[in-house]
């Protein structure tokens, strides 16, 4: 009997059928039918009762007391941003895997990470020539020896190599190019993601050595290959950033070795990518007099606070329908607050055209810009400035009151190094702080109307 079997297999949730479909009985999706072929490893029937027979010796389960935890110890790469977003450094034996859009520079990341310590470090590459590699690393710093490349797919091949070289750690760019030879589907196919990604696991958990898998991005923005890989991984990062920009931003999507609030920006630059340690700084748009139509928001991006302008423009809608568009803050958001600011506040947006912009490219998704966000779109709708040293913090809620946000005293300390004179924080937020430390003034309000009396005096 022949011991391969061809069977369906949903590209997006990893479902297997025996017959062709048009739409995944388990995701729903549709035309995301693979076909692969199978090569059974024995037959399950011998296999069903094999507990029965006498237990293994030595592998048996562990009272948790008697458990020696060895206080892990992390290496680290001088890369901070880096080290932060996967929680301190790297864990042995873990496997990362780091998504992004193609051209977002997750090679370079990683890239420049094996180039700068002094760690010895395998880069193994499917994609890229040796000497595409060494053009690439003379960018971003002076060749070590302890730096290896190798330019090979076949993950047998790959893990003798790491075995002999006993690496720190282990790059691989990317796992849709490897393929495992023990499975004849092509590369970049879910069942050979699947595999070679579960060889590299392995390989990770038994030599100890931590494993950096590059993984790109589908149109839908989810690491194709797609959530079988998340379970298989401890830290799922993802690099992202607008192509205009120059900001890139390192988040984490989980993380087994810590927290998955932190966040990592960069700037691409001729020589690679630089750490951005102070983002406030950059990302607030350079100008001298006032301008209608800007404000300043405290967010929170992880543990950092992070001082963004939110920039509106409401004009009024020539052409029908008002259009409603914004760039870097949640569309339907905005249009809550729209309709906050219409109902409680009286203010005409219905007629008018609106469009917000978060500067610098960056994606908001702290509530507390929601303040900065009403401040800019009133500024703009009645051409008045909100003053430039003027900084706002604090969620709005559907009946117009401003809500408590987390962190507040972080924020009110990251604007007034930023020498900002005032911040409007929710009147919720003030139990048990003392502004009497800081230079700032620290305007407390628990509505709408009272905001737009004392920014905009209406
Ligand atoms: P790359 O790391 O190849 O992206 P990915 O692996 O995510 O596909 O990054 C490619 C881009 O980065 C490319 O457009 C060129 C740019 N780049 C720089 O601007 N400076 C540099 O020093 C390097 C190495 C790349
Ligand atoms: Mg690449």
């Amino acid at each position: 009997m022949s011991k391969t079997k061809t069977v369906y297999i949903c590209s997006n949730c990893g479902n297997k059928a025996p017959k062709w479909f048009g739409k995944c009985t388990s995701c729903g999706e549709w035309n995301t039918c693979q076909e692969e072929i199978e090569s059974k490893p024995g037959t399950r029937e011998a296999r069903k009762d094999s507990w029965r027979g006498e237990p293994r010796k030595g592998h048996r389960p562990v009272p948790l007391p008697e458990i020696q935890a060895k206080g892990i110890v992390r290496t680290t790469v001088p890369d901070e941003e880096l080290m932060r977003v996967l929680g301190g450094g790297i864990v042995p034996g873990s496997i990362v895997l780091l998504g992004g859009q193609p051209g977002i520079g997750k090679s370079t990341l990683l890239l420049q990470a094996a180039v700068r310590t002094n760690l010895r470090v395998l880069y193994v590459s499917g994609e890229e020539s040796e000497e595409q590699i060494k053009m690439r690393a003379d960018r971003v710093g002076p060749s070590r020896p302890d730096c290896y490349i190798f330019t090979e797919t076949n993950t047998e091949k790959i893990l003798k190599q790491a075995r002999e070289l006993e690496p720190d750690f282990l790059v691989i760019d990317s796992i849709q190019t490897l393929s495992s030879p023990y499975l004849e589907s092509t590369p970049g196919s879910v069942s050979q993601v699947r595999e070679t990604a579960g060889e590299m696991q392995r390989f990770a958990k038994e030599t100890g050595v931590p494993v950096f898998l590059i993984g790109h991005i589908n149109k839908e923005g989810s690491i194709a290959g797609p959530k079988l890989l998340e379970h298989i991984v401890d830290t799922v990062l993802q690099f992202e950033g607008d192509r205009h920009y120059s900001y890139r931003i390192l988040r984490t999507l989980k993380n087994r070795f810590g927290s998955t609030d932190e966040m990592g920006i960069y700037e691409m630059q001729a020589d690679g990518l630089r750490e951005v340690s102070n983002p406030s700084e950059l990302l607030l748009a350079q100008k001298d007099e006032d301008l209608s139509g800007s404000a300043v928001g405290a967010t929170m991006e992880g543990m950092r606070p992070m001082l963004i302008e939110a920039q509106g423009l409401v004009s009024s809608a020539v052409y029908g329908n008002p259009q409603r568009t914004a760039t870097g803050f949640d569309l339907r958001r905005m249009g809550m607050l729209l309709a906050v600011l219409e109902k409680r506040c009286h203010l005409p947006f219905g007629q008018n055209d609106v469009f917000l912009n978060i500067a610098g490219g960056i994606r908001v998704s702290d509530p507390a810009i929601d303040l900065a966000v009403v401040c800019a779109l009133i500024s703009s709708l009645h051409d008045i400035p909100v003053p430039k040293d003027y900084c706002f913090a604090g969620e709005v809620g559907l009946s117009g009151e401003i809500r408590s946000v987390n962190r507040v005293e972080q924020r009110i300390q990251e604007a007034d190094r930023l020498g900002f004179t005032r911040i409007f924080i929710s009147k919720y937020n003030a139990k048990g702080l003392n502004f009497d430390k800081y230079n700032i003034e620290v305007m407390l309000v628990s509505r709408l109307e009272e905001l737009l009396d004392e920014v905009f005096g209406l």
